[in-house]
């Protein structure tokens, strides 16, 4: 017997000042199904997450609403568990950055940092809100692209013609909080000395913790030189201070990774589990972050870098998917495609149509994926309603009719050709283990698919409603109850296959099966001899309900 993996997943931790879309989805879908495939095969794992809570865009909206920063993470903390639970995703714990977990870990982190030699102060120059205050990250000033002199750019890049540069090169710059125009101001700032962690890093990733993209990509960053990274923030900033510096804050992305080691921490309180087992430097355990390309730089550099030079373990594996898009088009407000969660679940209801969409098109790769609407219908209603549960849904009547709901086990079907359908299907489940482990979801899909194909078609060629034009011989074992059966048992043999990827749909099945839930790959194997009576598993997508959800989001 294969000894059992321990593992701690992690999916990238939203930000509170917005509501989870359909894009944010990508990511949490997909870590959700690798999770619940190596759960169903048994082995032992943890899946985090957390709101990423600090930094100005939380305090200026808190402002805002007149509420304070911790009302308003609090708020979209609920509104995110909600949205996350309602799409099944199976977190293990849900946390906050905004956590004492997190605060005691980033002061920790950052003080073996300090003691490591890897922390300087360095005095900058940047624009600041004489009005306001408060010194302005780049995406709060505005003004005229010095390239192509277009109004109103935002101060690190370009919407018109695409350049990036310095917000001190925007022509007559603004603040985007007062409006009024910002001033130059020095100010001392910690920096991580990461030009020092070269040696490290270019070690780290080339020892095949991320995918040939992405190493790809980190090679052109090194090329290019790796700087320092700035670590904090003036006041006023929603964060945590740092130790023996009054006024100055964690910048958050320092304290963002951490918050996967503080949700963690939290979760092995509540159950008893060693995080030291997990995180400490030599841990054996593997530790697996699921992110998207955008944020490769933070996940591939400052985070291993962070963590070696503070005295814990680096991560076994980065895995960076795509961006989506809707309609081949980036997301767009104006457009009704940037689909809030809620409102997907307030229209189309169903959560399974989106997982078995996204699943039908993810692979291992950081290439983007387009949810294309109008395929998005047709794909749900020919592939699941029209081919999947159509298998149970016209064999199992003569099954409650003829034979009481009794099916024939698997091994005891003589029919020849039902019964090596069933064996192929039982033969299949390495394969399907391994395009699991390998995320390579869409080819899965077309196995999975095929099989399913593959029973419709030999329902539609052995005709159970013609066999059972002759009530006589419906006694058990008959040709009806044999074709039924292996219909049925192969079925089953599907759902457990499929069960990490649709959960409410297969528990329903589980049901079915007179089971709680498909709780492991193994039980593939067991013995079946009863079904309950069927009732419709699963309702066509309609056209209306997209509509519907488009007009919500198109204000
Ligand atoms: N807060 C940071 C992550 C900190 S992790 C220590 C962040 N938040 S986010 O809300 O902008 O994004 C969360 C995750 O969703 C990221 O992995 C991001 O790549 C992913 N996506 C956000 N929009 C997306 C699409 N349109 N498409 C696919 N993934 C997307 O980044
Ligand atoms: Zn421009």
């Amino acid at each position: 017997m294969k000894s059992m993996r321990k593992i701690l997943v992690t999916s990238a931790l939203p930000y509170a000042n917005g509501s989870i879309h359909l894009g944010h989805l990508v990511e949490y879908i997909q870590t959700d199904i690798w999770c619940r495939h190596q759960r169903l095969a048994g082995n032992d794992l943890y899946y985090v997450c957390a709101d990423d809570t600090h930094g100005t865009p939380v305090m200026l909206r808190a402002e805002k609403e007149n509420i304070t920063p911790e009302q308003l993470v609090d708020m979209v903390h609920k509104e995110h568990s909600q949205d996350f639970s309602d799409f099944n995703i199976s977190f293990d714990n849900f946390y906050s950055t905004n956590s004492i977990e997190n605060k005691v870990l980033s002061e920790s982190i950052y003080k073996a940092l300090v003691k490591n030699n890897k922390i300087e102060m360095k005095e900058i120059e940047q624009f600041y809100d004489s009005q306001k205050e408060m010194f302005l990250p780049d995406r709060f000033i505005k003004g005229q692209c010095p390239k192509c002199k277009a109004m109103d750019q935002y101060g690190d890049s370009c919407e018109s013609c695409g350049s990036t540069y310095n917000p001190t090169e925007l022509i007559n710059a603004y603040s985007v909080i007062s409006g009024t125009t910002p001033i130059k101001k020095k100010t001392d700032h910690f920096f991580f000395k990461l030009s020092e962690c070269e040696e490290f890093l270019d070690a780290w990733t080339n020892s095949g913790t991320l995918q040939v993209e992405a190493s790809n990509k980190l090679k052109e960053w090194f090329k290019a030189g790796l700087s320092d990274w700035d670590i904090s923030r003036d006041a006023p900033y929603f964060g945590f201070e740092i130790p023996d510096a009054p006024g100055k804050f964690f910048y958050v992305w320092l304290d963002a990774p951490i918050g996967y080691m503080a949700s963690f921490k939290k979760l092995a309180d509540d159950r008893n589990l060693s995080f030291d087992e997990y995180w400490k430097e030599g841990s054996e355990t593997e530790l697996i972050h699921f992110i998207g390309k955008d944020i490769l730089y933070f996940h591939a550099l400052f985070w291993p870098a962070t963590l070696s030079f503070s005295g814990y373990r680096t991560p076994t594996k980065i895995y960076a998917h795509g961006f989506l898009t809707v309609n081949n088009e980036k997301m767009s407000k104006s457009r009704g495609t940037f689909v809030t969660a809620r409102s997907y679940l307030d229209t189309i209801k169903n959560p399974d149509y989106l997982r078995y969409y996204y699943f039908s098109k993810l692979n291992d790769s950081m290439e983007d994926i387009d949810l294309n609407l109008d395929d998005f219908l047709a794909k749900v209603n020919s592939d699941l309603v029209g081919k999947f549960i159509n298998i149970p849904s016209r064999t199992s009547g003569f099954i409650t009719k003829y034979f009481s709901n009794t099916i024939i086990s698997a091994e005891k079907i003589t029919h020849t050709e039902s019964h090596e359908l069933i064996n192929e299907l039982l033969a299949i489940k390495e394969e399907v283990v391994g395009l699991y482990e390998a995320r390579q979801f869409s080819k899965l899909n077309r196995l999975l698919m095929s099989f399913t194909e593959r029973v419709n078609e030999y329902v539609n060629r052995l005709a159970p409603w013609i066999l059972a034009k002759n009530e006589a011989e419906q006694v058990s074992m008959s040709p009806l109850h044999q074709i039924c059966s292996a219909a049925l048992q192969s079925f089953r043999i599907l759902s457990i296959y499929y069960a990490p990827v649709m959960p409410n749909l297969t528990s329903k099945i589980a049901s079915f099966y007179g089971e709680s839930d498909f709780k492991s790959i193994n039980l593939i194997h067991k013995d079946i001899v009863t079904i309950s009576q069927y009732t419709h598993l699963m309702t066509r997508l309609e056209q209306i309900s997209i509509d519907e959800m488009l007009s919500q989001n198109s204000n």
